[in-house]
Parts: C-alpha cells; structure tokens; sequence
C-alpha cells in the first residue's frame, strides 16, 4: 500500500513562480492546504541564479510607458508572442515590483531614491529593475519570507515529484519519492500547479543549474498535456567559459563591449542601433558568425569564443553593480573583469517552448495550472527578452495561485483516486529504472545525450544536423541505460539522476521533432537552410502530444491583437 498525503493545492517546483503563487493561494484563502514540492531545497531552486533585473515600465514622468514595453516583448519575440498576454504580463508588472518593495525586496536604487533600472537588450527604455547582479537571490528570499507569514503554506523539500495522476478528466495527485527516506508517495490534491522551470540541462553548455532537467515537463507531457514551441532555445550570448555560467546582460546594460579578434566591437555590423544591447537571439547569432568567418578567438580548452571587454566601466561600479559576476570570473575562470577581458560563448540559458496554457496559465487538463519557465502562455514567442523571465514568474505565479484557489473552492471534493494509476507509476520506477538490467553506463549516455543538443541543435541550425541529432538522441535512448548501481533508499542521488535523464529523451526528442519541423528562421530558431521567416506558412504555435509510437505534431493560432508583424531591424 503506497503512502498518502493530502493538500487543497499542490505546487511542485519551488522557484519565484511556485513561492509567488503559494502567497496568492494563501493570501486569498487562510484555510486551505497549500503544499510546495520540489527535488531541491527552496534556496537551492535555480531562480536563485537570475542576475541581471525583472522588467517593468515604472516611470512615464521620464518617457518609459507600458505601451512601449509590449510593443518590444512583441517585436523581441519576432511576432510569435499572443499579443494579449504579452499586455497582460506588461501591464500587471509595475504592481508586482512594488509588491515586492512591500514585502522587503532590496531593489538597488538611483541618486533620487527611486528603484534603480539598467539597459537590458531589445528595449527602448532602460527598464530592467535590479538589485546589484543577483536579483534571483534577493526575489528568492524576500518571496521566501514571505511565504513564512503563512501557516496555510508547507514545504516539501528533496522530494522527486515523478507523476501526475488523473482520471482521464481531471486532475486527482501526483506521485513522489521523498528522497531523505527513499519512500513512495501519492499526494492528492483539488488543483495542481506546474513550475519547474527550465530543461536547459539537455545541453551540456549551459548556465542552469544541474537541478534544471525537464521532470515537470515531461510529467505534463506524459499525461497528455501538449508541449508548446520547444524548438525555441534561447543562447544567451555571454556564457563564461569553460564552465558556461551566466554573465548577466547587465554588463553590457552598464556599458560593456564585444570585441573580436580585430578588436572591432563587431555589433555595429549587425545592429548599428543597439549595438551590444540587441536581442539575445540577434547577438548569439552575431558572435557565432564571427567566429565562424575566422574573427573569433580560440580559449585554451580548443573552444571557439569572444572577449567582453568591461575595463573601461570601473572598479568603483563594477564593484556596486556587478560584484557577482566578478567573483564568478574570478572564481571560474581566473580573470577579474576589472583588469582583463573575459572569453565567453552562447550558452543555453532558456526555453521559450513549455507547457501548452491559455493566458491564465491553465494546462489542457482540468485542475492544471503551470506558471513560470515550465509554461508556454506564449508571453516570449520565439525569443524572449532578458529581464521578462522573472516578470512571467510573478505575475503567472499570481494569476494561477488566485485561480486555482478559486478552483479548489469550486470543486470542494476531489475525485477519487484511480489507484490503477498509482501502481502502474510504482512499477514503471522502480522495475523499469531502479531495478532495471541495463548494462550501459547512464552517465556516459546522459554526457553523449547533451553534447549531441549542443552540437546539433545550437543557435545555427539545418536539416542535416537536426535530422542527425534525433537519430542519435533515439538511438542513445534504445541503449540499455536503465539500471541503477546505487541501490540505497536514502538520498540516492544515482536514481535521481537515471530518473532525470528518462525526461531527457522525451524532451530533446520533442525540441528535434519541432526545429525540423518549421523550415523557417524565426527569433531563436535559425535555420541556414531557410534563413528567413516564413509567416505565410509558421505563423503559428507548434504542439506535440506524446504518444509512445511517435509524438504527434499540431499548429495552434498566435493571437495578434494590435501590431501586425513585420521585419524586425534594429
Ligand atoms: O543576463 C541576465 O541577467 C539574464 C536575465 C534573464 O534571462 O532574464
């Protein structure tokens, strides 16, 4: 007999969208259970990384306004963003950086006092809110915080949530392995919230944190929710080398260069107007073409890579602004950005695609909701702009904190347990992968599986090395990885990490089956072999269904409301 806990709600991740949804719940309403799963500690969970700032449009009297900034998420996104939630995410965000405000957030200021905002790529106005360069760190906390004025909110840290349970109508539980004892659980609950982020560990090179694999988007998947435009993998442009960490954008927002081998800040060839502060897509595209036509610079592991030069900025703000990434230099690669300049690379810090929700954030099953980077409500299309992220966190987590409390509400019993269900998700575990008789090492096949989604699916794509990819990626998953050498109950990392790399496939598969599929170039995804976008025939949304023969692939519509696409020049 499997265990049993109980909740109204369930969260799993616990990231900025999954602690700004439990406040809402609570808040709303002090009698329901709240609980918040996820495999890593609250503090561990990779929202924690996020440097540079959160985006939104605070000061009119100074010429930013709303307007300005929905019209740049859409043109960022190269037209694929649903124009209304694009709105709503622009509209709802100044209300959330004062909330945060008002419940302790630190938010750097300017001379006057007022919330400081650097330049962030792709925006007319300086409008990143930013807290030094670890403003993951300060949202985290303050959110923390704040979830403890609530009795109504239990944390279930270090538990691998594996499934959703439904009864083909509805949601019902999930199952997880609480992972200090090794036990099995079923958690049932009235509603369930997805945020687990990001699967950006499927490439080897890479600025999330190992914890970043597609668990909560592959259980989503499973249980027959669509995916949405995963083809669209956002490489930020200054990956640190050789350990791909994160150098925030923000260091060009304070006026850091590119450079290539001649010394040219090679920006002005591609986009004279923003120069380093293009977007994302724009200037990954830009550094690799560089390198490719020879102005690139060779690192001493043999990787390709550019220089950023952030001498000129100056101790004294260096110091001030950016103090977390000069210890990461320093740490990571030895150099101190004050006096030298660093190697960087793109690096796979994002993923537009997740889980298919309408605008507020419901998933395709009754009593699902997903928020945050493991959601596709479409606010980014193909290419989001830096300081968006953590804005679609807060405001997402709040719309679906609020509406799945109004659902619990609603649907005061939950409905029965299908326990067929349960037993069938305990075997596919622990006899498919804890006791499985593979004989292949899965490490080895989990290194093979992220080099080759480096390698084939990066920022410049074709039909060849996609194609190529996915005949590696299926023939790796054939092999037979599934066993467990470890086989301790308690804290068994070793089957942690084989569970995480059975999501892995399901997801690189999908994110293969969608960049073949659209033969267009479009924000993030870039195909040599079409090198232009092609809206007579993929102005729309790619979905895949998992089906355990073959994904199945649909389109759905992208809502335009008021700007009709065109070319995008910057
Ligand atoms: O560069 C950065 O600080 C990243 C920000 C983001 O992805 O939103």
């Amino acid at each position: 007999m499997v265990s049993s806990i109980e909740y109204d709600l369930i969260i799993v991740g616990s990231g900025l969208a999954g602690l700004r949804a439990a406040i809402e719940a609570a808040k709303k309403n002090s009698k329901i259970r709240i609980g918040v799963v996820a495999k890593t500690q609250v503090m561990r969970s990779h929202s924690v990384s996020a440097e540079g700032g959160t985006a939104a449009a605070l000061y009119s009297e100074e010429g930013d306004s709303i307007e300005s900034h929905i019209y740049d998420t859409v043109k960022g996104s190269d037209f694929l963003a649903d124009q209304d939630v694009a709105e709503r995410l622009c509209n709802e965000m100044p209300n959330e950086i004062y909330q945060l405000e008002h419940w302790g957030m630190p938010w750097s200021r300017r001379e006057d006092g007022k919330i400081g905002q650097r330049a962030f790529g792709g925006y007319s106005f300086p409008r990143a809110n930013y807290a030094a360069d670890k403003v993951g760190f300060y949202l985290m906390q303050t959110l923390y915080d704040t979830c403890q004025k609530f009795s109504n909110i239990e944390f279930l840290n270090e538990w691998f949530v594996t499934s959703i349970i439904h009864d083909g109508r509805q949601f019902c539980a999930v199952t997880a392995i609480e992972l200090s004892s090794g036990d099995f659980y079923v958690i049932k609950g009235k509603a369930l919230i997805v945020s687990t982020g990001g699967a950006g560990r499927i490439y080897s090179f890479s600025t999330y944190g190992f914890s970043s694999t597609p668990d909560g988007l592959d259980m989503a998947y499973r249980a027959g929710m669509a995916l949405k435009d995963m083809e669209f993998v956002q490489f930020h442009p200054t990956g640190i080398m050789p350990s791909g960490i994160l150098i925030t954008e923000g260091a060009r927002g304070e006026g850091g260069y590119l450079i290539n081998k001649d010394g040219q800040r090679f920006m002005e060839s591609y986009a004279a107007s923003k120069m380093e502060l293009a977007p994302r897509d724009i200037v990954s595209r830009s550094i690799m073409t560089e390198i490719k036509e020879g102005r690139g610079f060779k690192h001493e592991t043999g990787a390709d890579c550019m220089k950023l030069d952030l001498r000129h900025i100056g101790d004294e703000v260096i110091k001030e602004k950016l103090g977390g990434i000069r210890e990461i230099s320093i740490k990571f690669s030895g150099i101190d950005p004050a006096n030298d300049l660093l190697d960087i690379r793109p690096v796979c810090h994002y993923m537009m695609g997740g889980i298919h929700t309408n605008i507020d954030g419901a998933a395709e099953l009754s009593g699902v909701w997903a928020a945050g980077e493991a959601a596709c409500n479409s606010a980014h299309g193909s290419n989001r702009l830096g300081a968006n992220s953590t804005a679609e966190c807060l405001v997402w987590g709040k719309i679906t904190g609020s509406l799945a409390t109004d659902f619990i509400l609603q649907n005061k019993t939950a409905p029965p347990l299908p326990h067929e269900n349960v037993v069938i998700e305990e075997k596919r575990i622990y006899d498919g992968i804890f006791r499985g008789r593979g004989e292949v090492n899965p490490y080895e096949i989990r290194q093979k599986l992220t080099d080759t989604m480096n390698e084939k699916a990066y920022v410049y794509r074709n039909e060849k090395d996609l194609t190529e990819g996915l005949k590696i990626v299926r023939e790796l998953q054939a092999q037979t990885w599934k066993h467990v050498d470890d086989q301790a109950k308690e804290f068994n990392t070793n089957f942690s990490n084989v569970m995480e790399l059975d999501s892995m496939f399901r997801i690189a598969e999908v994110v293969l089956l969608g960049a073949i599929k659209r033969k267009e170039s479009r924000g993030a995804h870039a195909r040599t072999d079409y090198p232009t976008r092609d809206d007579s025939h993929f102005l729309h949304h790619t979905l895949v269904y998992h089906d355990p023969k073959e994904p199945i692939m649909k389109t759905h519509p992208v809502t335009i409301t008021k700007y009709k696409p065109v070319e995008r020049k910057y």
